[in-house]
C-alpha cells in the first residue's frame, strides 16, 4: 500500500496546525525531529476525556472506571504500534527521558564494581547521561565511537561488548544524522554476553515500523509527541524482567509490570492522546487488527518520507558551500532527517533566515551533543537540521532548498 499524493492532501487537512501562516505563507514544519504536528483525532481525544471522564484511577465511580479503561486502551495501542505481546510490557512515563532515569535508578541496584556499561557516540543525551550515572555505582562506561560518515563503528562495537558488559544502550535512528544502526546485531552481541540492551526508539519510532517481538531487546523507549501524538514518554520492558527490578516506588503503588515504574498520577488525557495518535496512523494502513494496520501504515509513511528526504539530500548537496552529514539515501534504512552545515554561516543564523521565510528547521546539537563534538562541529553552532514527516510535501522541500541556496549564496536577510 502506497502513501499516495491524493492520501497525502487529506492527510494535511487532519492537522489544524498546517493552516497556520505567517507574512501570509503557510509554515513548513520541517522541525518533526523535535515534536510533531497533532491530528484533530488526538486533540479531540485529549479534550473528550476531560470533558467526559476526567479522574483519577480505581475508584468505584463510573469516571474513575473510564479513566482505567482509558489507560488500558492505550497500553493496548502502544503495544500493537511495538509489536508487544500485551498492555502489561508498556508503561508510561511524563517523557522518554524520565522513564530512561527511572529505569536507571532500578538498574543501578543491580550493579556490581567492575561491571560495564556500553553507551554511544551518537546518541541523544537521554540514552547516554541516565547509564553514564551508573558510574556511582561502580560500573564502567565504554563508549562506540562515531565514524565520519556519521555510521557508528561496528568493530568498535564489536570490541566494546565483552564478558564483563552488563547493559548496552543504543538508538534505533540518530536524531541529529538520520544514521539507522544495526541494532539486531546489538542484540546479537548483547546477548551473547548476557547483557541487557536499552533502545532508544524516540527517533525511529515516527518513521518505522517497529517490532519488538522479533527484535527483542530488555528495553526500548520511545515518546508519542514525536508520533503525531502529546508529551507522554512510552517504556516497553520485556515480558517478566521489569517485575524483577527494584524501581523506585511507593509501597502503596502496584507492584506488578507495567505500574512499578509509574510514580505518581499519570497525564490520563494525554495519555488518551497517544492511543488517538496510533489510532490515527492507523487509519493509513489495510489489515484486518489494529497491528496489521500500523505496520501497512508506517511502511507506506517510511516510502513518502524516505522519497522527500533523498530529494532534500540530493538538491541541497549540489549547493556550493553547503556539507550535507551522515548515510547516503540508498539504503532505505535511513531516517527521514538531513542535517547540513554551510560555509562561513552559523547553523542558528542559517535557521532563523530559514525561520523567517516560515520554514521551521532546527540548528545546533539536538542534546545529541556528543555526536556533534565527535564530528568537530560543536565550535561552528552544530548543524541545521530538516526533518520530514507524514505531511511534509515536495513544495515545502523546494522552499527550503530555495531558502538553503539564498543562506549559501550570502543572498538572505
Ligand atoms: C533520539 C532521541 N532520544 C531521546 C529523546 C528524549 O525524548 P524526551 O523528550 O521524550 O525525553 C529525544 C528527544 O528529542 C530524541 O530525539
Amino acid at each position: 500500500m502506497a502513501f499516495t499524493q491524493d492520501d497525502l492532501e487529506r492527510c494535511r487537512r487532519d492537522f489544524p496546525a498546517l493552516a497556520r501562516e505567517q507574512d501570509g505563507v503557510a509554515l513548513a514544519y520541517l522541525d518533526g525531529p523535535a515534536g510533531s504536528q497533532v491530528p484533530s483525532a488526538v486533540i479531540d481525544a485529549i479534550s473528550i476525556y476531560y470533558r467526559t471522564c476526567n479522574a483519577n484511577t480505581h475508584g468505584a465511580f463510573v469516571t474513575s472506571r473510564e479513566s482505567d479503561a482509558v489507560l488500558l486502551g492505550a497500553r493496548e495501542a502502544a503495544a500493537a504500534f511495538l509489536g508487544a505481546p500485551s498492555w502489561r510490557e508498556i508503561s508510561f512515563g511524563a517523557n522518554m527521558t524520565t522513564l530512561a532515569f527511572a529505569l536507571s535508578h532500578a538498574i543501578a541496584r543491580e550493579i556490581r564494581e567492575g561491571d560495564e556499561v556500553v553507551v554511544t557516540e551518537l546518541d541523544h543525551e537521554a540514552n547516554r547521561g541516565p547509564w553514564l550515572g551508573l558510574r556511582a555505582a561502580g560500573a564502567v562506561v565504554r563508549e562506540v565511537a562515531l565514524r565520519p560518515d556519521g555510521r557508528l563503528d561496528e568493530a568498535d562495537l564489536r570490541a566494546k561488548i565483552g564478558p564483563r558488559t552488563r547493559l548496552v544502550a543504543i538508538g534505533y535512528a540518530s536524531n541529529a544524522l538520520g544514521t539507522v544502526n544495526d541494532v539486531p546485531l546489538a542484540r546479537e552481541l548483547s546477548r551473547a554476553v548476557g547483557a541487557w540492551l536499552v533502545v532508544d526508539a524516540v527517533h525511529y519510532a515516527p518513521h518505522f515500523p517497529l517490532d519488538v517481538s522479533a527484535l527483542d531487546p530488555d528495553f526500548l523507549l520511545c515518546s508519542a509527541y514525536k508520533f503525531y501524538g502529546p508529551h507522554v514518554g512510552i517504556l516497553y520492558a520485556r515480558p517478566g524482567l521489569l517485575d524483577r527490578l527494584r524501581t523506585d516506588k511507593l509501597r502503596t503503588q502496584d507492584d506488578a509490570a507495567p505500574f512499578r515504574i509509574e510514580t505518581g498520577t499519570l497525564n490520563h488525557a494525554a495519555i488518551a492522546g497517544v492511543r488517538a495518535a496510533i489510532e490515527y496512523i492507523a487509519t493509513w494502513g489495510k489489515g484486518a487488527t489494529l497491528r496489521e494496520r500500523v505496520v501497512s501504515a508506517m511502511t507506506a509513511i517510511a516510502e513518502h518520507e524516505h522519497a522527500l528526504a533523498s530529494a532534500y539530500w540530493e538538491g541541497v548537496r549540489l549547493l556550493p558551500g553547503v556539507t550535507a552529514w551522515g548515510q547516503e539515501f540508498s539504503s532505505p534504512r535511513r531516517a527521514p532527517t538531513v542535517s547540513i552545515t554551510i560555509d562561513g554561516v552559523r547553523a542558528s543564523e542559517a535557521a532563523a533566515a530559514l525561520g523567517r521565510r516560515g520554514v521551521l528547521v532546527w540548528d545546533g546539537d539536538f542534546y545529541a551533543v556528543r555526536a556533534i563534538e565527535a564530528l568537530g562541529l560543536a565550535s561552528r553552532g552544530g548543524v541545521l537540521r530538516t526533518g520530514v514527516s507524514m505531511y511534509n510535501t515536495r513544495e515545502e522541500i523546494e522552499r527550503l532548498l530555495a531558502g538553503v541556496a539564498e543562506v549559501a549564496g550570502g543572498r538572505a536577510r
